[in-house]
């Protein structure tokens, strides 16, 4: 069976930065409370000219460049992403702009854990033989859905995309994963449907309509995430015949700083070796995790062979867990 190595990273370059204090001038809010409690000191934010689109075609493209596989080599891309430019899927249009010509290319929706599933999912087509070389993007513009006038949610979200590709390779380097899902919980984080009805001809009413702007129970949602994340890990590790010890580096979604503290504490992992970029981007979905990976790769502190446990969680609710070794 062939295995799965990470060969390369990359991330898009958002330039528009929202600061806590310029946000503080739109909501009642400060920068003191927001990194009291979550560690954000800015976000990026996507400006008019950038798309979804374009966001992932960016981080392809640097991770392509790293991994040095051309866009002709790559035979699949998945596309994480909950806010897509289209919702027929968008990564169709990265596959257009990276010159993509022989991929097969489609969106996955998982929320903020969307980047871990969009990894397992790539990885089978690997592991059955099926693909050998295969882009893995995480984009978001959370932006365009967050009440701007709600301050219990608009301070922690931001826009981003990160990106890694994955070969065919001798020794698998997806040393272990877990994926879980509990809808009972749906309620706790929404971007959901807003229906409007209009009456068609007759008795026929149809649906219309937008989406209403991110809607949360942030206290459910930490409670989910403090006890939830530590427990998928350790059953990921297990799955890798890892134990705590040998996580070398801690790569979790980067919601909220405290959630990342509870569960390095938890797991009993070090500070220093918990990839932290929260006060700079904030909460970008499913961008988070490959944002994370790529500045700590480009930075010199994940290395070759070092092992990483990541771990996804958000809407749905969903979580998971993958144990995996850059190459
Ligand atoms: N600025 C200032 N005050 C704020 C505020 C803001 N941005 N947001 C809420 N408050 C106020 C509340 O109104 C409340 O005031 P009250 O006590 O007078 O009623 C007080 O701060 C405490 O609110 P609370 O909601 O209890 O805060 P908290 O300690 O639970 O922190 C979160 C709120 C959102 C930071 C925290 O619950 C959290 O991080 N949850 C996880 C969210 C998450 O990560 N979601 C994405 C997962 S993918």
């Amino acid at each position: 069976m062939p295995g799965v190595s990470l060969v390369g990273s990359g991330s898009a370059c958002l330039t528009a930065q929202l600061t806590n204090d310029a946000l503080s001038q739109r909501v009642d809010t400060s920068d003191d409370w927001i990194a009291t409690r979550t560690g954000i000191r800015q976000r990026h934010i996507a400006t008019p000219q950038d798309s979804l689109a374009s966001l992932a075609t960016e981080a392809a493209r640097n991770a392509l460049a790293m991994a040095e596989v051309s866009a002709t080599e790559v035979d699949l891309i998945v596309l994480a992403t909950s806010t897509p430019d289209d919702l027929f899927g968008t990564a169709c249009q990265v596959q257009q702009a990276l010159g993509a010509t022989r991929a097969v290319a489609f969106d996955l929706t998982a929320a903020c854990s969307g980047f871990v599933f969009a990894l397992v999912t790539a990885a089978q087509y690997i592991r059955t033989g099926v693909f050998k070389n295969v882009v893995v993007i995480g984009a978001d513009v959370l932006s365009r859905w967050t009440d701007w006038d709600d301050r219990t949610t608009c301070v922690l979200f931001g826009d981003g995309a990160g990106a890694v590709v994955l070969r065919a390779a001798e020794r698998d380097r997806l040393l272990g994963f877990e994926l879980c899902s509990d809808g009972s919980l749906n309620h706790c984080l929404n971007l959901a449907y807003q229906p409007e009805s209009e009456v068609l001809v007759g008795d026929i009413t149809v649906q219309k309509g937008t989406f209403a702007p991110i809607t949360m129970n942030g206290r459910e949602v930490y409670k989910f995430a403090v006890s939830r994340v530590p427990e998928v890990i350790e059953k990921a590790l297990f799955r890798a015949n890892l134990t705590n010890a040998d996580i070398d580096w801690l790569v979790l979604h980067q919601a909220n700083q405290r959630i990342l503290d509870a569960v390095a504490d938890r797991l009993g992992v070090p500070a220093e070796r918990v990839v932290s970029n929260m006060a700079r981007h904030g909460n970008t979905s499913a961008a988070s995790i490959p944002i994370a990976i790529d500045e700590a790769v480009r930075a010199g502190k994940i290395k070759a062979g070092d092992v990483m446990a990541t771990a996804g969680f958000g809407a749905g609710l969903t979580w998971g867990s993958a144990i995996v070794q850059w190459a």
